[in-house]
């Protein structure tokens, strides 16, 4: 059995894998689907994102993974183990958004506040094809909804109030640095 694990090159925003809307696993048993997967956490991981989608490795699949975890960059981050989440469906957004960080590892060097609906219901298959129904709040809600964007082609700049409200991470840092407006940011 191969268990190697690879390191996936990620596609940059201006590429058209990441404006497609990503096909349905069908098999999710199969065993390109499941190195995939493997090598997706292993690739968020090494880049020390919370979240990524197969289309930012160049595979326009429904398959991403949030993996939150505190660390240098997001000390405030709930733990999680490194979650699959297969052909998922957000079947309600609440009305009440919240206005936080975004990065992506797609768009290296800009961060973003980025409207997000709070609280979200979604439903999703794990890597055994087993069905979810959950629902998500805040940190986690974020990183579903960035991450279920890249599915269907979007990325955070198409969900921003403004474009005032992009930053360099340069410019980001010093806000942040000086202003305790965030409780939290992510890249995925
Ligand atoms: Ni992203």
């Amino acid at each position: 059995m191969n268990m190697t694990k690879n390191l996936l090159q990620i596609a940059l925003l201006g590429h058209p894998v990441l404006r497609k809307k990503a096909q349905r696993v069908k098999s999710i048993k199969e065993r390109a689907v499941q190195s995939l997967i493997d090598d997706l956490i292993y690739t968020v991981m090494d880049a020390n994102g919370v979240g990524i989608a197969a289309p930012q490795v160049y595979r326009s699949l429904q398959i991403f993974i949030m993996a939150s975890h505190p660390n240098e960059r997001y000390p405030n981050a709930p733990e999680m183990p490194a979650t699959p989440v297969i052909n998922p469906k957000i079947t309600h957004y609440s009305e009440e958004t919240e206005l936080d960080w975004e990065g992506c590892l797609s768009m290296p060097g800009v961060r973003a506040l980025v409207p997000r609906s709070k609280t979200i219901k979604v439903t999703f298959q794990d890597r055994e094809g087993n069905k979810h129904c959950d629902e998500y709040e805040g940190f986690i809600a974020r990183i579903f909804q960035h991450e279920y964007d890249h599915l269907n082609g979007l990325v955070f700049f198409d969900r921003l109030d403004s474009l005032k409200d992009i930053y360099m991470e340069k410019e980001y840092k010093k806000i942040i640095s000086t202003h305790k407006l965030v409780r939290y940011d992510i890249i995925c």
